[in-house]
Formats: structure tokens, sequence, C-alpha cells
């Protein structure tokens, strides 16, 4: 049976900023498995290709260097309706519109330094883990 997953990223502002352990907290404490996980430095290629939906946009310089500014941590994360549920305990790309108690409420810098990254699709989820993980690297 495929597992339901999404994956996750805690970005460089939140990894200075030393929110990452409460961050994992939650995830955990919210029901979430960590099926994979690992810290990176992304490098600039490696960023603009994560991105590459993002290309054509005013900020992609911009999530590019932010992005490569500091090791993150990338992780999957596995739960019954994986995606969906991230998504809202993450809450809004930009943090001025996310719900209290979110993450992004919680932690967030700013629209482009949202702390976290969460898949928006359940075949994106499969595509982002697989640009960081190997398949016998997901338990
Ligand atoms: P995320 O949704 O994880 O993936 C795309 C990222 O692009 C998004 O988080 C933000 O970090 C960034 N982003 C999206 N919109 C903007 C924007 N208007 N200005 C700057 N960065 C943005």
């Amino acid at each position: 049976m495929k597992k339901n997953i999404t994956f996750t990223m805690i970005k460089p502002d939140a990894m200075e900023n030393g929110y990452a352990g409460d961050i994992l907290s939650i995830f955990l404490k919210s029901g979430f498995r960590v099926s994979a996980m690992k810290l990176v430095h992304l490098t600039i290629s490696q960023a603009q290709t994560f991105y590459g939906i993002h290309s054509d946009k005013s900020f992609f310089e911009e999530l590019v260097i932010f992005m490569t500014r500091s090791p993150i941590i990338v992780a999957v994360l596995e739960k019954n309706n994986a995606v969906e549920d991230f998504r809202k305990l993450i809450g809004s790309t930009n943090p001025d519109h996310a719900k209290e108690g979110t993450i992004r409420k919680l932690y967030a810098t700013s629209m482009g330094e949202n702390a976290v990254h969460g898949s928006d699709s359940e075949i994106n989820a499969q595509i982002e883990s697989s640009f960081f993980f190997a398949g016998n690297e997901i338990f």
C-alpha cells in the first residue's frame, strides 16, 4: 500500500532563529510520523531546480538566495490525509494571513521567509520527497 505522505522543509529563517526543535515537536504532536529526515545546505543549482515552477516569478532570485543561505531540515512525514492536514497545520504562505496557532503564524518572518514548506498535492509530495531521498531512505 502506498503511504500517505507529505514533504516538508524547515527553512533558513526558522533554522537561524532556533525554532527547528519547537517546529519538529509540533509535527509529532499533531500526529505526523517522520519517515525520513536530514540536514542539508542547498546549492544554488538545487534550489533553482527544486523551485523551477517559480522560475518566471519576480521573487525567484530572492527565493533561491534565501533557501541557500543556511542549512535546512528536509523531511518526509506520514499521516492519514497528510498533504491537507499539514497545509492546515502550517497556515497560509503569507504569515499575516495565517490563522492563529499555525506554524507560520507562530514562527514565520514574512511571505518569502515563511519558516516551513509543505507540499501542495500528493503528486508533488512524491516528487519533492524523491528530490532529496531515495526510495530505500524513506521508512
Ligand atoms: P512555499 O509555498 O513553501 O514555496 C514557494 C515559496 O516561494 C513560498 O513558500 C515562499 O517562500 C516564496 N514566495 C511565494 N510568494 C512570494 C512572494 N510574493 N514574495 C516572495 N517570496 C514568495
